[in-house]
C-alpha cells in the first residue's frame, strides 16, 4: 500500500470522531466531534510518538463540527509540513496544496477502484471522469493511452491535475463547472465514451434528503447514458451512508428505462481495508461503487409494452417468451433476417422476458414463426 493510506478511520478503528491520513512523512488529521477534541492531549502525543512523522497538519473544517459547537481548526500541529503535499499513488504524483485541498487532501478511499479501472482501460478508449477532483482516475486512464475529459467544479483541483499530467507528457482535457449542465451539453458530441465515471460528493447527508438526491442522480445518469458507447462502462459511486447499493441500482434502472438503454451489473465494490467497515457501526460502510456495462441489445421499457406497444406500421406484433440465453439467440436470428425486434424486460416470472417482434421484413413461413417454435 506504500506510505499513503488511512491510519485511523474514526469509530471503525475505535476512535470516534478522529480521522488520520498518512501521506508519506506527513499526517493529516480531522477532529470531527467534541469527544475527540477533548481527548486531544492524549491521542496527539501518542500519535506522534508511535508514527514519528515529519509533520502533522490539521484540517478540522468540516460542517459537522458546528453541530457539536466546535469552531473550525486548520494548520500545522507538529513539525514541518510543506505547503504543497506530494501525494503518490502507483507511480503517479499529485502536488496538492494542503490549504486549498478537499477533506484531508486526497481521496485515498478510491485507490482500489482506480486500480481496477486502470486495468480495464484500453489504449484509444475515450474516458469521461465526472467529479474528478485532482483526476486520480483520469491520469491512470491517460497513461494507458486513453483520451480523457475531466470535469469538476473545483478549479484548484483541476489545476493540480494539469500540474500532475504535464511532467508525464500526458494531455488531459479539463472542464471546470457544474457537472449536470456540462453533461447535458456534451450529449451533442458525436463520439461516445468507453468509460464514464460518476463519483459525486456525499449528496445525502440525512435520510430525508434521499428523494431529492435520487432524482438528481437520475438527472446525472440520463445524459451519461446517452454518452456511453455500446458495451461501455459506467462507474457510479456513493460516499454517503444513506445512499446504498440498492439506491444506486434503482437510480440506474430508472435512468436506463428513460433512455432506452440496458445495463448489466459488472461489479460492486466497497471501500478498501484501510477504511474499515465495522459490523457494529453500520455507518462506517460509506463508499459503494457499482460498475455497469452497457448491454448492446436495444430494449423498450415496461411502460412501452403496457401503454404503448412497439409496433411496425405494416404488421401486428407477436409476443414470445423464453429464458435469456434462448432469447438472445432468437433475438440475433430475427435481426439477421432483417426483422425488427425489441426485448422487453421485467414482465412475467423472474428470469423470463417477453419479446415483441414486428414482422415487417420477415419471411412469414420461415422467419419469426419458425424461431418462435424453437423457444416455446
Ligand atoms: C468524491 S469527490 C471525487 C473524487 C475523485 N473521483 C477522486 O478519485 O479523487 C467529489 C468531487 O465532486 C466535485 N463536485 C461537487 N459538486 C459538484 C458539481 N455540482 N459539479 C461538479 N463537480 C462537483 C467536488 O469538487 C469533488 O472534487
Amino acid at each position: 500500500m506504500g506510505a499513503f493510506y488511512r491510519l485511523i478511520h474514526a469509530e471503525a478503528d475505535g476512535l470516534p470522531g478522529l480521522v488520520v491520513d498518512r501521506f508519506g512523512e506527513v499526517l493529516v488529521v480531522q477532529v470531527r466531534n467534541r469527544g475527540a477534541e477533548e481527548m486531544r492531549g492524549l491521542w496527539l502525543p501518542a500519535l506522534i510518538e508511535i508514527t514519528k512523522p515529519a509533520g502533522v497538519y490539521e484540517r478540522s473544517d468540516m460542517e459537522a463540527r458546528s453541530a457539536e459547537g466546535l469552531d473550525k481548526r486548520t494548520g500545522v500541529l507538529h513539525g514541518a509540513v510543506p505547503e504543497v503535499l506530494k501525494v503518490e499513488e502507483d507511480g503517479l504524483v499529485f502536488p496538492v496544496p494542503l490549504a486549498l485541498a478537499q477533506k484531508t487532501g486526497f481521496y485515498l478511499d478510491q485507490r482500489e477502484n482506480r486500480r481496477l479501472f486502470e486495468n480495464m482501460v484500453k489504449p484509444g478508449d475515450r474516458v469521461l471522469d465526472v467529479f474528478s477532483y485532482v483526476g486520480a482516475f483520469s491520469l491512470r486512464a491517460a497513461r494507458k493511452g486513453a483520451s480523457v475529459l475531466a470535469v469538476d467544479k473545483d478549479l484548484a483541483a483541476l489545476a493540480v491535475l494539469e500540474r500532475a499530467s504535464r511532467p508525464l507528457g500526458l494531455d488531459i482535457d479539463v472542464r471546470g463547472g457544474e457537472a449536470l449542465p456540462i453533461l447535458e451539453e456534451l450529449t451533442s458530441r458525436k463520439k461516445p465514451f468507453n468509460h464514464i465515471l460518476l463519483d459525486p460528493p456525499a449528496l445525502a447527508k440525512r435520510q430525508d434528503e434521499l428523494p431529492w438526491v435520487k432524482r438528481h442522480l437520475v438527472d446525472l445518469l440520463r445524459p451519461s447514458l446517452s454518452l456511453l458507447e455500446k458495451q461501455g462502462w459506467l462507474w457510479l459511486s456513493s460516499c454517503s451512508y444513506h445512499l446504498g447499493v440498492d439506491q444506486l441500482l434503482e437510480v440506474a434502472r430508472r435512468a436506463a428505462a428513460d433512455q432506452g438503454r440496458r445495463l448489466r451489473v459488472h461489479t460492486i465494490t466497497y471501500q478498501p481495508p484501510d477504511h474499515p467497515w465495522s459490523l457494529h457501526v453500520p455507518e462506517s460502510l460509506y463508499l459503494k461503487t457499482v460498475v455497469f456495462q452497457e448491454d448492446s441489445l436495444p430494449i423498450s421499457s415496461n411502460r412501452h409494452l403496457s401503454s404503448n406497444p412497439v409496433r411496425h406500421p405494416h404488421s401486428q406484433p407477436r409476443l414470445f417468451r423464453g429464458c435469456f440465453p434462448v432469447g438472445q439467440k432468437l433475438f440475433d436470428r430475427i435481426r439477421q433476417r432483417g426483422g425488427d425486434a425489441v426485448l422487453v424486460f421485467g414482465i412475467g416470472q423472474l428470469g423470463a422476458f417477453n419479446l415483441v417482434v414486428a414482422k415487417s421484413n420477415l419471411d412469414q413461413n420461415r422467419g419469426d414463426a419458425g424461431v418462435a417454435q424453437h423457444v416455446q
